[in-house]
C-alpha cells in the first residue's frame, strides 16, 4: 500500500487496512480517506486532520445488523446453540434429556450495555422486547428505551449479560481486564461485537477456564484474525465468529454506497456525508460546499 499510494488522491479503506501516518504521509496528493466501515481505529485520525484530510466512515446503515449480531451471540451463548450443533453432529443425541446442556434465560435478567451510541441503543430497543431490565454506561448519553443509567462498577457487578459498544481507543483498551471480569458475576456471559483489543483476551481466557464468568461470545478478536491455536478455541463457554457484526447483504450494499459517495464528495472538494473529523472544513467561517449538490451523486 505504501508504493500504491503515492500517485493517489483518494483511499477506499478497509477494517484491515492500516491508514497510519507513514501511509499517509506516503500518498502526497491524498484528499480523502473513505473508511468502509463505522470504526475508524484503523485510521490515524491524527495525521489525518493535521494534513486536512477529511475521513469518512459509514454509521448508521450498519447499526441494525450489527445490533441484531449481539443478540444473536447473546442468544446462543445463553442458550448454548454451538455446543447443541456439536453434539448433534458428534452423533451424541441419543435420546432426550432433561438436564441436556441448560442454559440461561432472558425475561426478568439484567443486561449491561457498555457504550450507549447507536448500535447499544438498537441493541436496548431489542432486550425491551426479550424483558430483560438494561442499565447502561456511557456518561455522554441520555436514557432511552428503558434503559437505566449505570457506572461501570455497578453495571459489571449487576448484570447477567454485558454487551461491549464503545469504540476502540486508548481509553477503552482493554476496558475489560482482569479486574473487570472479576467485577462480573460467574454466571455472566460477556458478548462483544465492538472491537477485539476492548477485552483482555489472556484475562478473558483465565477467566473463562476458571469459571469466573459464565460465557463468551465475540464476534471480534485481538487479533484478527484469531489463530487457531488460540487457547479461547478449545473452551466450550466461548463463541467466536470472524467479524461478521455487518455482514447481511443489505448493510453491505448500504456500507459500500455510503463509502462511495464519503469518497466521490472528498474528491471534488466536498464536505463528506459523513466525516469523523470535520474540524478539517474549519477554515475561518468559509462554508463547505454541500456533497449533495448534484443530482445522484453524494449526499443520502
Ligand atoms: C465494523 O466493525 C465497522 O466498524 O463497521
Amino acid at each position: 500500500m505504501l508504493t500504491r499510494t503515492r500517485g493517489v488522491e483518494g483511499l477506499l479503506s478497509l477494517l484491515t487496512d492500516a491508514v497510519d501516518e507513514a501511509l499517509i504521509a506516503a500518498a502526497p496528493s491524498l484528499k480523502v480517506i473513505s473508511n468502509c466501515a463505522v470504526g475508524v481505529d484503523n485510521v490515524d485520525l491524527a495525521a489525518a486532520t493535521r494534513r486536512k484530510i477529511p475521513v469518512g466512515n459509514t454509521p448508521d446503515v450498519l447499526t441494525n445488523a450489527t445490533a441484531d449480531m449481539a443478540f444473536a451471540l447473546l442468544l446462543a451463548a445463553a442458550r448454548r446453540l454451538v455446543e447443541g450443533v456439536a453434539y448433534v453432529r458428534a452423533g451424541k443425541w441419543k435420546t432426550w434429556n432433561f438436564q441436556l446442556l441448560l442454559g440461561a434465560d432472558l425475561e426478568g435478567a439484567t443486561l449491561g450495555i457498555i457504550g450507549f451510541g447507536r448500535i447499544g441503543k438498537a441493541v436496548a430497543k431489542r432486550a425491551k422486547g426479550f424483558g430483560l431490565k438494561v442499565l447502561f454506561c456511557d456518561p455522554s448519553a441520555q436514557p432511552e428505551w428503558g434503559a437505566m443509567p449505570a457506572d461501570l462498577e455497578t453495571l459489571l457487578r449487576g448484570a447477567d449479560f454485558v454487551s461491549l459498544h464503545v469504540p476502540l481507543t486508548s481509553d477503552t483498551a482493554h476496558l475489560i481486564n482482569a479486574e473487570a471480569l472479576g467485577k462480573m458475576k460467574s454466571s455472566a456471559i460477556l458478548v462483544n461485537t465492538s472491537r477485539g483489543p476492548i477485552i483482555d483476551h489472556q484475562a478473558l481466557y483465565e477467566a473463562l477456564r476458571a469459571g469466573r464468568i459464565g460465557a463468551a461470545a465475540l464476534d471480534v478478536t485481538e487479533p484478527e484474525p484469531i489463530g487457531v491455536d488460540s487457547p479461547l478455541l478449545q473452551l466450550d463457554n466461548c463463541i467466536v465468529l470472524p467479524h461478521l457484526g455487518s455482514a447481511s447483504t443489505r448493510t453491505r450494499e448500504q456500507m459500500a454506497m455510503l463509502a462511495a459517495k464519503n469518497l466521490l464528495a472528498g474528491l471534488r472538494g466536498e464536505a463528506l456525508p459523513h466525516c469523523v473529523n470535520p474540524e478539517v472544513y474549519d477554515r475561518g467561517g468559509e462554508q463547505m460546499p454541500a456533497a449533495s449538490s448534484r443530482p445522484g451523486q453524494a449526499g443520502a
